[in-house]
């Protein structure tokens, strides 16, 4: 494996929205949430920003890694809802963190934008143009959900997570200088009208600003039931791992019934598959790194261990990143 997370980090909003909160918003309620999704209250921003979670999850991922902001040289941002276009979000990251040497720029790409991350700074330490990176996703989707919609209010929450990834010292995973890239990603731009999102501040030709997010969730059902397992498959073949010698598999949190059905189709017992959504909902690129963050504060990582990261979403876009940990639990 070429790299490794040294260190994780998240900041959660201080406002939890539950399901019965939200029931008094739109014509929902808490049983018709949870047996659809598995979701029981999301995080909403309120004070905080996009800019504000991702800096305090980017220190706590820093320290955990007792990595000095100054030795960053590479700054991720990945994000679909930050309050601001410009400067872009990694930029302003770096100011309050103090990340002077870092070259910062953002990436969208949904809910896949952790795993392209990844492979983004993998891709750049290998090639020897990056030493330490800092990667971040980040979302405030509360800032383009439409509130009156039940269909997609009720999914989603705000949030941040962090790593910092550097190089391994051992250079590779088996021991047989396996130094490939380890990730996979696809996209189908052909497909992207089933989860769209028109700029907040752009001017439709009939008029109209409609900067909500819009979604057929069947068809986005059937595609990451259908398309995880295959990519959870694809990248296991490129590692030379087989699915038995996977210790956790951290998918991106979108849906219980989503990760339930990648688990049967894989044939693999669903306690491989850490879920938070109960807790803080679809944080989109933000799901990942705040599950990992969870996983490795809780002491539920040991060093050694494999762990699969998949993320799939808007785009359409998916993919899956192959990482052996390497904090001490
Ligand atoms: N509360 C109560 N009723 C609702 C709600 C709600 N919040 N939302 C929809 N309904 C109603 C609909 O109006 C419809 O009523 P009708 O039969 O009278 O017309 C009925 O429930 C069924 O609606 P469907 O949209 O067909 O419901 P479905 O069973 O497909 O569940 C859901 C919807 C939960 C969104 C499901 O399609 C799903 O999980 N899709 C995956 C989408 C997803 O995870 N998107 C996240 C973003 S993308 C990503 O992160 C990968």
């Amino acid at each position: 494996m070429f790299v490794k997370i040294k260190g994780t980090g998240s900041c959660l909003p201080e406002k939890v929205l539950d399901n019965f909160e939200i029931s008094q918003l739109v014509d929902t309620n808490d049983e018709w949430i949870q047996s659809r999704t598995g979701i029981k209250s999301r995080h909403i921003a309120r004070e905080e920003t996009a800019v504000s979670m991702a800096a305090k999850a980017a220190k706590r991922a820093l320290e955990d890694a007792q990595v000095a902001a100054e030795e960053i040289d590479l700054l991720i941002v990945s994000s679909v809802s930050s309050e601001q276009l410009l400067p872009c979000t990694a930029c302003s990251v770096q100011k309050e963190i103090g990340a002077v040497n870092a070259a910062a720029f953002d990436l969208n790409a949904a809910c896949s934008g952790f795993i392209v991350a990844y492979q983004m700074a993998a891709g750049q330490i290998k090639a020897g143009l990056s030493k330490k990176a800092l990667l971040i996703g980040v979302e405030c989707l509360s800032n383009i959900v439409n509130w009156e919609d039940r269909g997609t209010c009720i999914l989603f929450g705000d949030g941040a997570g962090a790593a910092v990834v550097s190089a391994d010292e051992d250079g590779n995973i088996d021991g047989r200088g396996n130094i490939e890239i380890p990730s996979v990603l696809h996209s189908d731009g052909s497909r992207g009208e089933v989860l769209t999102c028109q700029n907040p501040t752009g001017k439709r030709a009939d008029g109209s600003l409609k900067g909500y997010v819009a979604m057929d969730g069947r068809e986005i059902y059937k595609f990451a039931a259908r398309q995880v397992p295959v990519v959870v498959k694809e990248i296991l073949e490129k590692a030379g791992k087989s699915v038995e010698e996977v210790d956790l598999f951290v998918l991106h949190q979108a849906n219980a019934r989503i990760v339930d059905a990648v688990a049967r189709r894989l044939h693999i017992g669903i306690e491989k598959f850490p879920m938070n959504l109960q807790e803080y909902g679809n944080t989109s690129s933000a799901s990942v790194p705040i599950l990992l963050n969870e996983l490795n504060r809780n002491g539920l990582l040991k060093k050694g261990q494999k762990l699969v990261l998949a993320g799939f979403g808007a785009g359409l876009s998916w993919g899956a990143d192959i990482l052996e940990w390497d904090i001490k639990g």
